[in-house]
Protein backbone atom coordinates (compact mmCIF):
# COMPACT_ATOMS: atom_id res chain seq x y z
CA UNK A 1 0.00 0.00 0.00
CA UNK A 2 1.45 3.58 -0.67
CA UNK A 3 1.91 5.83 2.02
CA UNK A 4 0.50 9.40 1.97
CA UNK A 5 2.95 11.80 2.19
CA UNK A 6 2.07 15.45 3.57
CA UNK A 7 3.93 18.22 2.80
CA UNK A 8 2.13 21.01 3.68
CA UNK A 9 1.43 22.34 7.95
CA UNK A 10 -2.28 22.87 6.97
CA UNK A 11 -2.90 19.42 5.63
CA UNK A 12 -0.47 17.44 8.10
CA UNK A 13 -2.61 19.82 11.11
CA UNK A 14 -5.98 18.58 9.20
CA UNK A 15 -4.85 15.08 9.08
CA UNK A 16 -3.90 14.98 12.94
CA UNK A 17 -7.08 16.48 14.25
CA UNK A 18 -8.79 14.27 12.25
CA UNK A 19 -7.23 11.11 14.09
CA UNK A 20 -7.26 13.11 17.10
CA UNK A 21 -11.14 13.35 17.18
CA UNK A 22 -11.10 9.73 16.68
CA UNK A 23 -9.35 9.60 20.48
CA UNK A 24 -6.60 7.84 18.85
CA UNK A 25 -2.97 8.21 19.64
CA UNK A 26 -0.40 9.62 17.34
CA UNK A 27 3.45 8.65 16.94
CA UNK A 28 6.32 11.16 15.67
CA UNK A 29 9.31 9.51 14.45
CA UNK A 30 11.26 13.00 13.74
CA UNK A 31 13.88 12.19 10.98
CA UNK A 32 16.15 13.95 8.59
CA UNK A 33 15.99 10.95 6.38
CA UNK A 34 18.13 9.08 4.51
CA UNK A 35 17.35 6.11 6.76
CA UNK A 36 18.64 3.07 8.42
CA UNK A 37 17.65 0.07 10.91
CA UNK A 38 17.70 2.50 13.92
CA UNK A 39 15.16 4.56 12.62
CA UNK A 40 13.16 1.48 11.40
CA UNK A 41 13.19 0.75 15.40
CA UNK A 42 12.02 3.89 16.44
CA UNK A 43 8.51 3.32 13.64
CA UNK A 44 8.50 -0.25 14.93
CA UNK A 45 8.40 0.97 18.46
CA UNK A 46 6.06 3.77 17.35
CA UNK A 47 3.75 1.04 15.58
CA UNK A 48 3.63 -0.85 18.66
CA UNK A 49 2.55 2.08 20.64
CA UNK A 50 0.78 4.29 19.14
CA UNK A 51 -2.40 4.03 16.74
CA UNK A 52 -1.25 6.05 13.63
CA UNK A 53 2.49 6.65 12.98
CA UNK A 54 4.13 10.04 11.16
CA UNK A 55 7.47 10.17 10.12
CA UNK A 56 8.65 13.18 9.56
CA UNK A 57 11.52 13.83 7.10
CA UNK A 58 13.45 17.04 7.23
CA UNK A 59 17.05 18.29 6.69
CA UNK A 60 17.17 20.76 9.39
CA UNK A 61 19.17 23.49 8.19
CA UNK A 62 19.35 25.36 11.50
CA UNK A 63 21.02 22.70 13.26
CA UNK A 64 24.32 22.60 11.15
CA UNK A 65 26.74 25.42 11.18
CA UNK A 66 27.90 27.10 8.12
CA UNK A 67 31.29 24.79 8.42
CA UNK A 68 28.81 21.86 8.86
CA UNK A 69 27.86 19.14 6.03
CA UNK A 70 24.03 20.66 5.76
CA UNK A 71 24.89 20.06 2.19
CA UNK A 72 26.44 16.37 2.15
CA UNK A 73 23.89 15.26 3.78
CA UNK A 74 22.79 12.21 2.28
CA UNK A 75 19.47 12.67 0.80
CA UNK A 76 17.21 9.90 -0.87
CA UNK A 77 13.44 10.59 -0.46
CA UNK A 78 12.64 7.80 -2.73
CA UNK A 79 14.58 5.20 -0.93
CA UNK A 80 13.02 6.14 2.57
CA UNK A 81 9.60 6.13 0.94
CA UNK A 82 10.02 2.50 -0.31
CA UNK A 83 11.45 1.53 3.69
CA UNK A 84 8.44 3.64 5.16
CA UNK A 85 6.08 2.00 3.17
CA UNK A 86 7.56 -1.45 3.72
CA UNK A 87 7.18 -0.71 8.02
CA UNK A 88 3.10 0.24 6.77
CA UNK A 89 3.35 4.22 8.35
CA UNK A 90 0.63 5.97 7.94
CA UNK A 91 2.06 9.26 6.88
CA UNK A 92 5.84 10.71 5.77
CA UNK A 93 5.60 14.33 6.92
CA UNK A 94 8.08 15.73 4.02
CA UNK A 95 7.94 19.82 4.84
CA UNK A 96 9.18 22.15 2.74
CA UNK A 97 11.75 24.24 4.19
CA UNK A 98 10.15 27.46 3.36
CA UNK A 99 7.02 26.82 5.01
CA UNK A 100 9.33 25.89 7.85
CA UNK A 101 11.36 28.66 7.97
CA UNK A 102 9.68 31.42 5.93
CA UNK A 103 11.87 34.53 5.21
CA UNK A 104 9.99 36.55 8.58
CA UNK A 105 10.90 33.57 10.63
CA UNK A 106 12.27 34.72 14.18
CA UNK A 107 11.65 32.49 16.60
CA UNK A 108 13.78 30.26 18.39
CA UNK A 109 13.76 27.53 21.31
CA UNK A 110 16.82 27.22 23.29
CA UNK A 111 17.24 24.86 26.50
CA UNK A 112 20.55 26.40 28.46
CA UNK A 113 22.69 24.24 30.83
CA UNK A 114 22.24 20.46 29.55
CA UNK A 115 23.16 22.24 25.98
CA UNK A 116 26.69 23.92 27.02
CA UNK A 117 28.33 20.47 27.79
CA UNK A 118 29.68 17.26 25.44
CA UNK A 119 27.78 18.27 21.84
CA UNK A 120 27.35 22.02 22.72
CA UNK A 121 30.90 23.16 23.37
CA UNK A 122 32.06 21.95 20.01
CA UNK A 123 28.17 22.17 17.97
CA UNK A 124 27.50 25.59 19.83
CA UNK A 125 24.43 26.31 17.46
CA UNK A 126 23.43 22.43 17.14
CA UNK A 127 20.93 22.21 20.03
CA UNK A 128 18.98 25.47 19.37
CA UNK A 129 18.19 24.35 15.76
CA UNK A 130 17.11 21.05 16.96
CA UNK A 131 15.09 22.43 19.44
CA UNK A 132 13.52 24.97 17.48
CA UNK A 133 12.78 22.01 14.75
CA UNK A 134 11.73 19.46 16.87
CA UNK A 135 9.25 21.81 18.76
CA UNK A 136 7.65 22.96 14.69
CA UNK A 137 7.15 19.24 13.89
CA UNK A 138 5.49 18.42 17.46
CA UNK A 139 3.32 22.01 16.50
CA UNK A 140 2.83 20.37 13.14
CA UNK A 141 2.36 16.97 13.98
CA UNK A 142 0.34 17.15 17.13
CA UNK A 143 2.09 13.76 18.20
CA UNK A 144 0.77 11.83 22.08
CA UNK A 145 3.70 9.96 21.94
CA UNK A 146 8.00 11.01 20.02
CA UNK A 147 10.45 8.54 19.31
CA UNK A 148 14.11 9.57 19.47
CA UNK A 149 17.47 7.25 19.59
CA UNK A 150 19.57 6.84 22.58
CA UNK A 151 22.90 6.86 19.91
CA UNK A 152 21.86 10.96 20.15
CA UNK A 153 20.99 10.89 23.98
CA UNK A 154 22.09 14.14 25.22
CA UNK A 155 19.56 15.17 22.21
CA UNK A 156 17.42 13.18 23.98
CA UNK A 157 17.76 14.60 27.35
CA UNK A 158 17.60 18.40 25.61
CA UNK A 159 14.45 17.11 24.47
CA UNK A 160 13.14 16.18 27.23
CA UNK A 161 14.14 18.77 29.29
CA UNK A 162 12.43 21.34 27.13
CA UNK A 163 9.18 19.17 27.13
CA UNK A 164 9.11 18.89 31.02
CA UNK A 165 9.96 22.72 30.88
CA UNK A 166 7.35 24.11 28.59
CA UNK A 167 4.88 21.43 29.80
CA UNK A 168 4.75 19.91 26.62
CA UNK A 169 1.95 17.29 26.62
CA UNK A 170 3.71 14.78 25.07
CA UNK A 171 5.56 11.27 26.03
CA UNK A 172 8.96 11.07 24.50
CA UNK A 173 10.60 7.68 24.11
CA UNK A 174 14.12 6.65 24.01
CA UNK A 175 14.94 3.36 21.84
CA UNK A 176 18.21 1.44 22.26
CA UNK A 177 20.98 2.11 19.95
CA UNK A 178 20.88 -0.16 16.83
CA UNK A 179 24.71 -2.04 15.50
CA UNK A 180 26.43 -3.30 12.97
CA UNK A 181 26.97 -6.43 13.28
CA UNK A 182 30.26 -5.44 14.48
CA UNK A 183 29.12 -2.88 16.71
CA UNK A 184 29.37 0.32 14.83
CA UNK A 185 26.36 2.43 15.66
CA UNK A 186 24.01 2.86 13.08
CA UNK A 187 23.99 6.32 11.69
CA UNK A 188 23.22 8.02 8.24
CA UNK A 189 27.04 9.48 7.87
CA UNK A 190 28.57 5.65 7.88
CA UNK A 191 28.17 5.96 4.32
CA UNK A 192 30.86 8.52 4.50
CA UNK A 193 33.39 6.46 5.65
CA UNK A 194 35.83 4.67 3.21
CA UNK A 195 37.06 1.04 4.14
CA UNK A 196 39.82 1.75 5.80
CA UNK A 197 37.57 4.30 7.75
CA UNK A 198 35.23 2.15 8.15
CA UNK A 199 37.25 -0.36 10.08
CA UNK A 200 38.73 2.54 12.56
CA UNK A 201 35.60 3.76 13.03
CA UNK A 202 35.15 0.52 15.41
CA UNK A 203 37.04 2.27 17.90
CA UNK A 204 34.30 3.73 19.46
CA UNK A 205 32.39 1.12 20.29
CA UNK A 206 35.43 -1.00 21.08
CA UNK A 207 36.54 1.48 23.42
CA UNK A 208 33.05 1.78 25.55
CA UNK A 209 33.05 -1.76 25.61
CA UNK A 210 36.10 -1.40 27.29
CA UNK A 211 34.88 1.22 29.53
CA UNK A 212 32.01 -1.95 30.00
CA UNK A 213 34.84 -3.98 30.81
CA UNK A 214 37.06 -2.01 33.31
CA UNK A 215 33.45 -1.11 35.59
CA UNK A 216 32.98 -4.80 36.00
CA UNK A 217 36.46 -5.24 36.77
CA UNK A 218 35.59 -3.10 40.13
CA UNK A 219 37.32 -0.49 38.32
CA UNK A 220 35.78 3.12 39.87
CA UNK A 221 38.48 5.89 38.81
CA UNK A 222 36.46 8.46 35.70
CA UNK A 223 40.18 9.96 34.74
CA UNK A 224 41.79 5.89 34.40
CA UNK A 225 39.01 4.64 32.48
CA UNK A 226 39.16 7.41 30.12
CA UNK A 227 42.65 7.20 29.63
CA UNK A 228 42.18 3.63 28.70
CA UNK A 229 39.14 4.43 26.45
CA UNK A 230 41.55 7.28 24.60
CA UNK A 231 44.65 4.43 23.67
CA UNK A 232 42.27 2.51 21.94
CA UNK A 233 40.84 5.30 20.50
CA UNK A 234 44.19 6.99 19.25
CA UNK A 235 45.17 3.35 18.04
CA UNK A 236 43.14 4.16 14.71
CA UNK A 237 45.10 6.49 12.57
CA UNK A 238 42.36 8.24 11.07
CA UNK A 239 40.74 9.15 14.85
CA UNK A 240 40.69 11.98 16.27
CA UNK A 241 39.18 12.65 19.51
CA UNK A 242 36.50 15.71 20.33
CA UNK A 243 35.61 14.33 23.68
CA UNK A 244 35.07 11.10 25.82
CA UNK A 245 32.79 12.13 29.31
CA UNK A 246 30.70 10.78 31.91
CA UNK A 247 27.41 11.49 32.51
CA UNK A 248 24.95 10.98 35.44
CA UNK A 249 21.91 9.01 33.06
CA UNK A 250 19.27 10.80 35.34
CA UNK A 251 20.57 14.46 35.90
CA UNK A 252 22.70 14.07 32.61
CA UNK A 253 25.35 16.34 34.05
CA UNK A 254 29.05 16.04 33.61
CA UNK A 255 30.25 13.89 37.23
CA UNK A 256 34.18 13.82 38.29
CA UNK A 257 33.07 10.37 40.51
CA UNK A 258 31.72 7.08 39.15
CA UNK A 259 29.38 5.79 42.33
CA UNK A 260 27.86 2.58 43.59
CA UNK A 261 24.44 2.17 42.65
CA UNK A 262 24.46 4.47 39.96
CA UNK A 263 23.69 5.00 36.02
CA UNK A 264 26.07 6.85 33.85
CA UNK A 265 26.75 7.27 30.02
CA UNK A 266 29.83 7.07 28.80
CA UNK A 267 29.91 9.38 25.60
CA UNK A 268 32.37 9.38 22.85
CA UNK A 269 32.29 12.03 19.75
CA UNK A 270 35.50 11.47 17.34
CA UNK A 271 36.19 12.80 13.37
CA UNK A 272 36.89 9.46 11.64
CA UNK A 273 38.80 10.92 8.60
CA UNK A 274 35.90 14.02 7.54
CA UNK A 275 33.36 11.73 8.77
CA UNK A 276 32.10 12.92 12.95
CA UNK A 277 30.94 9.95 14.91
CA UNK A 278 29.00 9.53 18.06
CA UNK A 279 28.39 6.99 20.56
CA UNK A 280 27.56 6.03 23.93
CA UNK A 281 26.99 3.47 26.45
CA UNK A 282 24.59 3.52 29.63
CA UNK A 283 26.39 1.09 32.41
CA UNK A 284 25.08 0.79 36.13
CA UNK A 285 27.81 0.19 38.44
O1 LIG B 1 18.10 13.18 15.32
C1 LIG B 1 17.80 13.74 14.24
O2 LIG B 1 17.75 13.12 13.19
C2 LIG B 1 17.50 15.22 14.23
O3 LIG B 1 18.30 15.91 15.12
C3 LIG B 1 16.01 15.55 14.47
C4 LIG B 1 15.57 15.12 15.86
C5 LIG B 1 15.16 14.84 13.42
C6 LIG B 1 15.78 17.04 14.35
O4 LIG B 1 16.13 17.52 13.10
Amino acid sequence: MSVRVISSIKEMHEFSNAVKSEKKKIGLVPTMGYLHEGHLSLVRASKKNADVTVVSIFVNPTQFAPSEDFDKYPRDFERDKRLLEKEEVDVIFYPLSDEIYPENFQTYVSVKDVTQILEGVFRPTHFEGVTTIVNILFNSVKPDIAFFGQKDAQQAAVIKQMVNDLKMDIEISVQPIVRESDGLAMSSRNIFLNESERKDALVLYNSLRYAEELIKRGERDKERIISEMKMIINSAVSAKLDYIDVVESNTFSLVDKIEEGKSYYFLIACRIGATRLIDNILLTV
